[in-house]
């Protein structure tokens, strides 16, 4: 049962749109403290989950965290604001429930931090709606929640394939030679990301035509091999007289306001920009308008960036700087006065002045900004989706943000921004899934192999068994940081199994995605989710359930030549990879070891990707192929256990229309006590144990 209470005058964020009982009386769970602070107990056994995009575990008890999107490139474990605010927990111990905080400005959720056994919740200010959730289990309250934000995203399933991308590729050649050299590999792939460089003057819907003389072009001769070009969208419009977007934006009103009713400057990467007031309908129908551009030149996707909304520095806040620093010339700058210095330039970048000093034309009136601050990253990704809607309506078109807000779940997917070439990301990356998915955003992934820093052969081939897993796949990495094409480093083979593995298991992964999506289910689950009597399973931080059928457990550190995995009850381990011919095919490498419950060390060489399949469980597999659109999805394999055990409803559809419901997706297999395997269903399925 959902119930709500709103307090003061709360925002409309649009993030709800299910249903829910009305509560006047006082709240079961938290103690009201007033002024938007909400607090409870927490016994010693109870686990809190959620809070989506966040640093620190599945559990995210012991810790502090500030719900302020923010532009935040350094994802140390002291941090306490990432990209994306995703006001959702369940509180699994003595008192089962889940809290939707919905509330647009920051949220800070101390979870344990002050005192290990309080929970206390504080919105800025104290006009705020919450939603309370009771249920059977955390399962349970998640979908209940889920159902009342909406159904979650879902991309092309082109999309599930294997993407490269840089900041930035630079020419069209450098892509061509990029695509190329993955296909020359034999690594599958089925995108190319392009970053800031490919426009003109970092200048949104346009392309340097130096540098990309001929974009349509370059796109259509690239699908032809089965590789798509998703361009990065910025939230800043430069200001550049002569230059369409900024004209008509100026012209129709779209930008946000400063406190004089002036179009607010700021700058991001072109310099002075102005921010398109994406909370106000009109300005995200114009806005939206113009991804056209780059459909009628044959692009399928978008990565929408620096929407927190990332700010270098604004007119004002340079102004005010300039004014002070020549104070300091004079100075004999000692500790004080030289990290006053020191702050006056670094403290120019995403200042919260700045976010009080502009305004967004909302329907309900005019709003200041960082009231609502957490609401720009959704709504730039909104503008985005519903023009999709309105421009193809036919076609699901990939679309992800940096910064978001539950509510965006609904129009795209999130890649968690800007982490690092560390071995503890990878497990950061891991432990991020499952609270995204509570949250709605299940097409989500990390930049594999790091973006900052230096990545390392080794980190990327255990990064990448886990990416496998993850619905984006994407490798990226940051402007001068070295090179990391899977190509590039000398254990070429072994990355092409790995990758190759993807496009093996993508019947299931797909078919779990979309079931997940279609019953506001979790794609990524923590092992308690599946195993709720087991009071080990409930401490698993480095575990978790993909789908229905299987356990990962990735090995994230370094020289590792494996690692313990808990097996809550009796399972298959399947290993991929390893010793193999050159140009095999990943199939058939396949082991498969039945291994008790309880704590086993298991080896993975650098080179193998393991899981572990749940009795009874089934996973169908392909061949797999160069790219999804290779794939085979009608003759597949099947791994699992013979004997019998639960039926396996697949699901598969095209991966380009949006008739979701069609009950002639589903193929339902069962597999009887003497191994036959029967399916029912209309889709034509021809399945055989592998
Ligand atoms: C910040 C994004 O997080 C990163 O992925 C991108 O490469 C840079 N902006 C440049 O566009």
């Amino acid at each position: 049962m959902i119930r709500k209470k709103s307090y003061g005058h709360p925002f409309d964020t649009e993030a709800v749109v299910g249903s829910y009982t009305p509560l006047d009386g006082p709240l079961p769970f938290l103690t009201e403290e007033g002024g938007g602070r909400f607090s409870c107990p927490l016994d010693e056994d109870a686990v809190v989950y959620g809070l989506g995009e966040n640093v620190r575990g599945i559990n995210k008890r012991g810790w502090i965290y500030e719900n302020a999107c923010s532009d935040n490139p350094n994802h140390r474990e002291d941090a306490r604001s990432l990209y994306g605010a995703h006001n959702f927990l369940v509180v699994d111990g003595a008192q089962r429930f889940g809290v939707f905080v919905d509330y647009p400005g920051k949220v800070t959720f101390d979870v344990g931090y002050t005192d290990s056994s309080v929970l206390t919740i504080q919105t800025e200010e104290p006009d705020l709606t919450l939603y309370l959730i009771d249920g059977d289990s955390p399962e349970d309250i998640i979908r209940q929640f889920r159902s009342l934000v909406g159904r979650s995203y879902i991309p092309p399933k082109w999309a599930f394939g294997y993407g490269q991308s840089r900041w930035s590729y630079m020419t069209a050649d450098e892509v061509r030679e990029v695509a190329a050299r993955y296909r020359e590999a034999g690594i599958p792939l089925d995108a190319i990301y392009l970053d800031i460089d490919y426009m003109e003057g970092y200048k949104d819907f346009t392309v340097n035509q130096d540098a990309f003389p001929d974009l349509s072009g370059l796109s259509a001769e690239l699908k032809e091999q089965g590789i798509r070009l998703v361009p990065i969208i910025d939230a800043g419009v430069k200001i550049e007289p002569g230059y369409p977007v900024y004209e008509e934006g100026v012209r129709q009103g779209c930008f946000c306001k400063d406190e004089d009713g002036a179009d607010f400057v700021a700058a991001v990467w072109p310099g002075r920009v102005h921010f398109p007031d994406v909370l106000n309908e009109d300005a995200r129908r114009w806005f939206g308008g113009y991804y056209k551009v780059l459909l009628e030149q044959g692009i399928e996707g978008f990565w929408n960036d620096m929407n927190e909304p990332a700010i270098f520095y604004s007119e004002k806040g340079l102004e005010n700087a300039f004014a002070q620093i020549d104070t300091y010339r004079t100075e004999n700058l000692d500790i004080h006065t030289y990290g006053a210095l020191q702050g006056l330039v670094a403290g120019l970048k995403n200042s919260p002045e700045d976010y009080r000093s502009f305004y967004h034309r909302h329907k309900d009136g005019l709003v200041r900004h960082d009231r609502v601050h957490n609401l720009y990253g959704y709504n730039m990704t909104r503008a985005a989706g519903e023009a999709m809607e309105a421009l193809e309506p036919e076609k699901r078109i990939l679309l992800f943000s940096r910064s978001s807000y539950i509510g965006m779940h609904r129009y795209g997917g999130i890649w968690t921004g800007d982490n690092l070439s560390w071995w503890s990301h990878i497990l950061l990356n891991l432990q991020m899934m499952p609270s995204l998915n509570m949250c709605g955003f299940l097409y989500t992934g990390a930049d594999l192999g790091g973006f900052g820093g230096d990545t390392t052969e080794d980190l990327l081939l255990r990064w990448m068994a886990l990416g496998i897993f993850t619905p984006l796949m994407r490798n990226h990495s940051a402007t001068g940081t070295r090179r990391q094409e899977l190509y590039r480093f000398p254990h070429v083979e072994a990355f092409r199994q790995i990758v190759s593995l993807r496009y093996v298991l993508l019947p299931y992964l797909y078919s779990e995605y979309m079931k997940a999506a279609l019953g506001d289910g979790m794609y990524f689950r923590p092992l308690a989710f599946a195993y709720p009597e087991d009071a080990f399973a409930r401490r698993v931080e480095d575990q978790l359930m993909v789908g229905e059928s299987v356990m990962i457990a990735p090995v994230y550190q370094q020289n590792a030549r494996g690692r313990y995995v808990y097996l809550p009850e009796r399972m298959k381990l399947v290993r991929f990879g390893g010793s193999h011919q050159a140009g095999q095919n990943v199939l058939e490498t396949v082991q498969e070891e039945l291994l008790e419950p309880g704590h086993h060390y298991i080896d993975v060489a650098l080179d193998e990707v393991v899981f572990f399949l749940r009795p009874g469980h089934l996973v169908p597999v392909s061949r797999g192929g160069r790219c999804v659109a290779d794939v085979d999805f009608t003759h597949l394999k099947l791994l699992g256990y013979p004997e019998g055990g639960c039926p396996y409803e697949l699901y598969d559809d095209d991966g380009f229309r949006k008739d979701y419901d069609d009950p002639a997706h589903i193929t339902r297999i069962r597999v009887d006590g003497s191994g036959a395997i029967h399916t029912e269903g209309t889709a034509g399925k021809e399945i055989q144990w592998l």
